[in-house]
């Protein structure tokens, strides 16, 4: 599996369920390395390049009647070779870093570990899609399922989106899975615990970024 560890800009994503403060984490991390100097590009999954964003009204909207699993598996990763091939890896060689909201891990614990999925086909299709890339280092925001419930429902007044909406089980299953991934890949994985306020959190992602800066 190829790694971005060449290019000159480092890639860090971050993982976890939902409401685990994982896009208000990525704002306030660029905000730190942007104040030492180091160049950020913020970005999210599904989404981030206009193709990606069609995709992503495809997969999360709520009418019509929905993907099989590996329909929306295929989708996830189509999404996510666009994003890497027009901004992920140009950012990367240029020397800036890039923190993304989500990245393959997602596709792994959402369409592998809940869906029903194998993990070695979650990565058959990165490898085709995107070259395998794989951040440098992924932060997964771990939070007790009833701080994600309070989060999710203060956010999702609407309603919640097509995944987000699953049942409690999908979701434990993701939470299992995503635990299980930071288990079986301790260096490229940080667990975060993502329950206190959003300022002792980042204190938390600083600490785990400390290799990484260090040589920076
Ligand atoms: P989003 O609103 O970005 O969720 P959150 O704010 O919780 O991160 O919606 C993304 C949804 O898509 C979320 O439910 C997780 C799901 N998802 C997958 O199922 N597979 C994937 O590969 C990715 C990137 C996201």
């Amino acid at each position: 599996m190829k790694v971005s560890a060449n290019n000159p800009g480092k890639f860090i994503a971050f993982e976890g369920g939902e409401g685990a403060g994982k896009s208000t984490q990525a704002r306030l991390l660029a905000a730190a390395l942007e104040a030492r100097g180091i160049a950020c590009t913020v970005t999210r999954e599904p989404g981030g390049t206009a193709g990606a964003e069609a995709i992503r009204a495809l997969l999360l909207g709520t009418e019509g009647e929905g993907w099989n699993p590996r329909a929306e598996a295929l989708l996830f990763a189509a999404a996510r070779s666009d994003h890497v091939e027009r901004l992920i890896r140009p950012a990367l060689e240029s020397g800036r870093w890039v923190i993304c909201d989500r990245f393959v891990d997602s596709s792994r614990a959402y369409q592998g570990g809940a869906g029903g999925l194998s993990d070695a086909d979650i990565l058959a299709l990165h490898r085709i899609g995107s070259a395998g890339l794989l951040p440098d280092l992924t932060l997964l925001v771990e939070v007790s399922p009833e701080t994600a419930e309070a989060r999710t429902s203060a956010r999702d007044i609407d309603g919640a989106d097509r995944i987000g909406g699953r049942e409690a089980a999908y979701h434990a299953r993701v939470a299992a899975a995503f635990a299980r991934f930071a288990e079986e890949e301790p260096t490229r994985f940080a667990r975060i615990d993502g329950n206190g306020a959003a300022e002792a959190v980042h204190a938390s992602v600083l600490d785990a970024l400390k290799p990484l800066l260090g040589a920076a």
